[in-house]
């Protein structure tokens, strides 16, 4: 689809110049890893992590981008029967070769919003 643009843009070069403006705003709205920013209570900017950012920076390395990877022992996330409950405490307690993430992902919110990422990954 970014191939099929960038010929697109490249065709409208010079007939067209807000065509071409327009078409490189596009180009950089696609680009997948921006952080959203919202204000917390106290009225200070902080990032928001969306679920995928979360899961590609704290599960990834061994769950790998699309949950099958299985290194040291991580078990495939697309064929996961488990329900909400146990997911949930496995990523915040950690099981044999899994870590305890309930500190890396910071926050009840965040883990919940990668046990919504973790769906994604499924079949
Ligand atoms: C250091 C490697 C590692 C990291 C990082 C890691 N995991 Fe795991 N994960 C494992 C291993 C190993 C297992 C298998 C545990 C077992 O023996 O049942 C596992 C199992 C799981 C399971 C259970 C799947 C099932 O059906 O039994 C879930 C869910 C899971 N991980 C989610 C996550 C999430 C979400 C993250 C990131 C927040 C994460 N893991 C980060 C290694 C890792």
């Amino acid at each position: 689809m970014l191939l099929f643009h960038g010929l697109s843009v490249l065709a409208m070069v010079g007939s067209n110049k807000y065509l071409f403006f327009s078409s490189i705003l596009l180009l950089f709205s696609c680009s997948s890893n921006v952080s959203l920013k919202e204000k917390n209570k106290t009225g200070e900017i902080i990032e928001v992590s969306t679920g995928k950012e979360l899961y590609l920076q704290q599960c990834a390395i061994c769950h790998g981008a699309d949950g099958r990877l299985g290194a040291s022992g991580a078990k495939d996330l697309s064929l996961s029967k488990l329900d909400e409950k146990s997911t949930k405490a496995i990523i915040l307690n950690g099981k044999n070769g899994m870590p305890p993430m309930r500190e890396l992902l910071q926050s009840e919110e965040n883990v919940l919003k990668v046990i919504e990422y973790l769906q994604k990954l499924k079949k």
